[in-house]
């Protein structure tokens, strides 16, 4: 069996088109539009090409994108009354803080300080939450995007044995309860799980989501025939990226693959823009940031 390959600069390319004419509705119906303002601290070079990507992305769709850039001995409580003051203009819809932040800001505090309406990231606590209770619309985008991979194969997912490598916060925590949300049932591995036994796991699985961070970590031989395969993993190996999945073994084996690069990244930032609609779209049915 040859996989096939879920490409996701073609699925993004989708959901963006999808998005732009969802914000041009808005447009001419109510005369308004979504904004997203993007808090970089510091000049960071993976920051700055994300950054770059998301305007990008935004201006395409048609939400409104500010960039606020500030030097990075930035005070943790001039960042904190900054977002506070954000929280409270009507005309923005959305919040994202880029990471890394520097030494003197503690990062969960000021995901804390932005409005859960706001969370484009879907990381306050108010909003991983609401996600694990079911129904939250601002989820992290690294997993929506994960997810958006896993459906698009059409595949029937009740019942189906998952299995999650890894469990960070922004990535396998969300996607274990996205998952169950599907009626999977779902296999957690981290870095304490017996190697024996996490062969045992991947091998009985019929989706495999791999988030560890370690070049072709997950061998090819232990897809199980027909999986579907996502590989969130982006490593750099000399002048390569490759991802935690040995992809030219399991592609004979798996019935889907993400390629790396080029399959869960590119949805990751389309993600962003979703949730900052999903964001607009609320605050305006609850009475709050309505600019008309
Ligand atoms: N495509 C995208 O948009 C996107 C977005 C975010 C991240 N990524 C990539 O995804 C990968 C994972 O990112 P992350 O932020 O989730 O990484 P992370 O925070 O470093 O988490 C890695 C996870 O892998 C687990 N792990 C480590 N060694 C293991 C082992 N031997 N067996 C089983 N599990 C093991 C860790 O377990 P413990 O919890 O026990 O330490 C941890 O839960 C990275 O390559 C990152 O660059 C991609």
């Amino acid at each position: 069996m040859i996989a096939k390959f879920l490409d996701g600069k073609v699925l993004a390319q989708t959901i963006r088109e999808n998005l732009k004419n969802e914000v041009q509705k808005i447009k001419d119906t109510k005369g308004s539009f979504p904004t997203l303002i993007s808090i970089l601290i510091g000049n960071d070079q993976g920051s700055l090409s994300y950054v770059a990507s998301q305007k990008k992305v935004a201006e395409y769709i048609g939400i409104h994108y500010d960039l606020v850039n500030f030097p990075s001995t930035i005070a943790h409580n001039d960042l904190i009354q900054c977002i506070l003051g954000l929280n409270s203009e009507a005309r923005v819809h959305g919040i994202i803080v880029q990471k890394p932040v520097p030494s003197q800001i503690d990062y969960a505090k000021i995901i804390s300080s932005i409005d859960p309406s706001k969370d484009v990231e879907g990381m306050n606590l108010a909003n991983i939450g609401k996600m694990i209770l079911g129904g939250n619309r601002l989820v992290p985008c690294t997993a929506a995007s994960v997810m958006e991979h896993i459906q698009s194969t059409g595949v029937d997912l009740r019942g189906k044995e998952a299995v999650v490598i890894g469990r960070s916060d922004i990535v396998g925590k969300p996607v274990i309860h996205l998952l169950l949300e599907k009626n999977l049932t779902v296999t957690v591995c981290h870095s304490a799980t017996d190697p024996k036994k996490l062969i045992e796991h991947i091998g009985r699985a019929d989706v495999v989501v791999a988030a560890v961070g370690k070049p072709a970590f997950v061998k090819g031989e232990w897809i199980k025939e027909g999986a579907i395969v996502i590989d969130v993993g982006i490593n750099k190996v000399i002048s390569q990226i490759v991802g935690d999945v040995e992809f030219d073994v399991a592609k004979n084996r798996a019935s889907f693959i993400t390629p790396v690069p080029g399959g869960v990244g590119p949805l990751t930032v389309v993600m962003l823009m979703r949730n900052c609609i999903e964001a607009f779209k609320f605050q305006r049915q609850q009475g709050v940031g309505v600019t008309i």
